[in-house]
């Protein structure tokens, strides 16, 4: 009786159970005019193709980090620095940024070849506070339409090019390679009970 309702309900119940298993993502981003946070869901896209369930959060809309397994910290930089909501999140965490594993991305060099080419200020105090997995820097984008009146000020005097600078294949590699490393990870954490995760497809 009712085999298509069965096998509908059974197909549910197997969703379900994989949900529960899957592994959970942080992707979190600061951004200003808005090529950071699209940074993040290029980030998030990988983690999903991979199986990763992941929360895009706001650094303000973050109060915990529990049930997270991994987690991506992004900031766009400006006048050397990561963004205030960030650093302020990091300030916030502290602790519990020590348990899972966490990656850090700045977004900000403008240009061919992209300038400026040193870390942000914050970055290293980061890293270490976190021990985060690894930092990696990407280029940024600049559309002086979406400027303030300063903004453009700076820029102009510095002779900042305009255009987007994102290299999208960089991007998605870093995230996979994010993957591998928690896969290759996921099989020594031991969870709260005692299991491990399952390894990632
Ligand atoms: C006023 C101003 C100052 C900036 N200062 C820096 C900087 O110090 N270092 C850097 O790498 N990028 C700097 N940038 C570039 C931005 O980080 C880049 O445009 C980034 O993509 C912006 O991200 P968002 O769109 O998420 O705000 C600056 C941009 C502006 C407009």
């Amino acid at each position: 009786m009712f085999p298509g309702l069965i096998r509908g309900l059974r197909v549910f119940l197997y969703q379900v159970e994989r949900k529960a298993d899957l592994m959970k993502a942080l992707i979190t981003t600061a951004s200003k005019h808005g090529s950071t946070a699209e940074i993040g869901g290029a980030i998030e896209k990988v983690l999903l193709e991979h199986g990763i369930g992941t929360d895009a959060l706001e650094p303000e809309a973050v109060s915990s980090l529990h049930g997270y397994d991994l987690v991506v910290l992004g900031s766009a930089v400006y006048a050397g620095h990561w963004m205030k909501s960030m650093r302020e999140l990091v300030e916030r965490l502290a602790e519990e940024l020590a348990g899972p594993p966490v990656w850090l991305f700045s977004s900000g060099p403008i240009g061919d070849p992209p300038k400026p080419d040193e870390d942000p200020v914050d970055v290293a105090e980061i890293m270490a506070l976190t021990g985060a997995r690894g930092h990696a820097v990407f280029a940024g984008k600049i559309d002086r339409s979406r400027l303030g009146f300063g903004e453009r000020a700076i820029v102009s005097a510095l002779k900042v090019p305009e255009g987007d600078f994102r290299d999208w294949g960089e991007i998605r590699t870093w995230a996979s390679n994010i993957v591998e490393g928690v896969a290759a990870e996921s099989v020594t954490i031991p969870l709260p009970d005692g299991a491990t995760h399952r390894p990632l497809a």
